[in-house]
């Protein structure tokens, strides 16, 4: 505890003198107390962890206060052709790179839920059908399989079926469902997020890309049931985003869950009221358009076919999945206004960050 006072005086020390506050944030000795969490002893975990926390909002919030006015920029219009005939632009020094935002948002994403206990995965950019749709109980020919309408290879897989680019990352589900599968044995709960690339045979606009990122969660144990599902979710958001937030469920269809729901957030991003706030449109947040609630993403209980075709017993374990948009949920963090940008390797854009 004391350790965590001192390193408060120091960063705060340190905080002025640094040219680009944010680094604050990056601070080894910052990183070496978030560490440490996971070696402290149980019955101080908690304070511990607390205090830690304590500290980076407190440097968060301070960097917060005093960058914000910077950000407005001119927005770039993404649809613009290449210019043959434009000045080169000047090459960047690889000294002046930086790590694009969405991989910055991954990589925090990741560090909050593995604080939460859960195995980071990663997906892969070819799959075959078999786990894009039989181990996910899409019947054959069923109409559900054109919601993940997708791209597809000329190669094929072992049956014959075109190999596809995955069109969410639910692909990953039964292979992290049987990786895990001993967990459950020794008592252990099966606990993955797989970070990655999905796409989508989409008409492009400023809400919707061909290529963007998913986060997709799975929990299973004995006696998991929706309220943990959705107090894990509520918990990861407010860490995200830093603050208290409603969460709201709505009955939803995926062959893969049942119950299935859509997940919503209160706006973290305006003070609208959540049951219709009756301000005025003009004055309305540009997040969420007054509304006061962001849909945000699918999840619900894992089906029991889906346990099944990983050889867990149904009747024995149950468990909960959700599959989430990056892209969006770092759009709303940085006020982005178009999803296209984050392809479309423009300097002025990731200079930003
Ligand atoms: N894979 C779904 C989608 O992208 C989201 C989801 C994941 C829903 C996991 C339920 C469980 O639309």
């Amino acid at each position: 505890m004391e350790e965590i006072t001192t390193t408060r005086t120091l960063l705060l020390q340190r905080y002025d003198s640094l040219e680009n506050k944010a680094d604050i944030l990056k601070a080894p000795e910052l990183k070496r107390l978030l560490s440490e969490i996971k070696n402290t002893a149980p019955e101080h975990r908690a304070q511990y962890g607390a205090a830690v926390n304590a500290l980076r909002q407190e440097l968060k919030d301070k960097v917060m206060s005093e960058t914000e006015v910077a950000v407005e920029l001119a927005p770039i219009d993404v649809t613009a052709p290449m210019d043959a005939n434009a000045a080169i632009p000047a090459l960047l020094p690889s000294s002046q790179g930086s790590v694009h935002p969405l991989m910055q948002e991954i990589a925090r994403l990741s560090e909050i839920f593995e604080h939460m206990g859960f195995v980071v995965e990663e997906s892969r950019e070819i799959d075959d059908q078999y786990h894009m749709f039989e181990t996910l109980n899409f019947p054959k020919d069923h109409p559900a399989r054109d919601d993940y309408d997708t791209f597809m290879t000329v190669e094929k897989d072992n049956e014959g079926h075109p190999l596809v680019a995955p069109a969410h990352t639910s692909t990953m589900q039964n292979r992290v469902l049987k990786k895990y599968r001993e967990n459950l044995e020794r008592g252990e709960a099966i606990a993955a997020v797989v970070p990655d690339r999905v796409f989508r045979n989409e008409d492009l606009d400023a809400r919707h890309e061909h290529t963007f990122y998913q986060i997709e969660g799975v929990y299973v144990a004995k006696g998991v049931h929706a309220g943990m599902l959705i107090a894990t979710l509520q918990t990861f958001l407010e860490e995200y985003y830093g603050k208290k937030l409603e969460v709201r469920v709505n009955p939803f269809y995926f062959p893969f869950t049942e119950p299935s729901f859509e997940f919503a957030l209160s706006c973290p991003f305006c003070g609208a009221e959540t049951e219709g706030s009756g301000e005025s449109k003009d004055k309305a947040c540009k997040v969420c358009s007054g509304e006061g609630w962001i849909e945000l993403l699918g999840c619900g209980m894992i089906h029991p076919n889906v346990l099944k075709a990983a050889d867990i017993d149904p009747n024995v374990y149950t468990g909960f999945a959700f599959g989430c948009g990056i892209d969006r949920l770092v759009m709303m963090k940085h006020a982005i206004e178009d999803v296209r940008h984050f392809e479309s390797a423009k300097l002025d854009f990731l200079r930003q960050f």
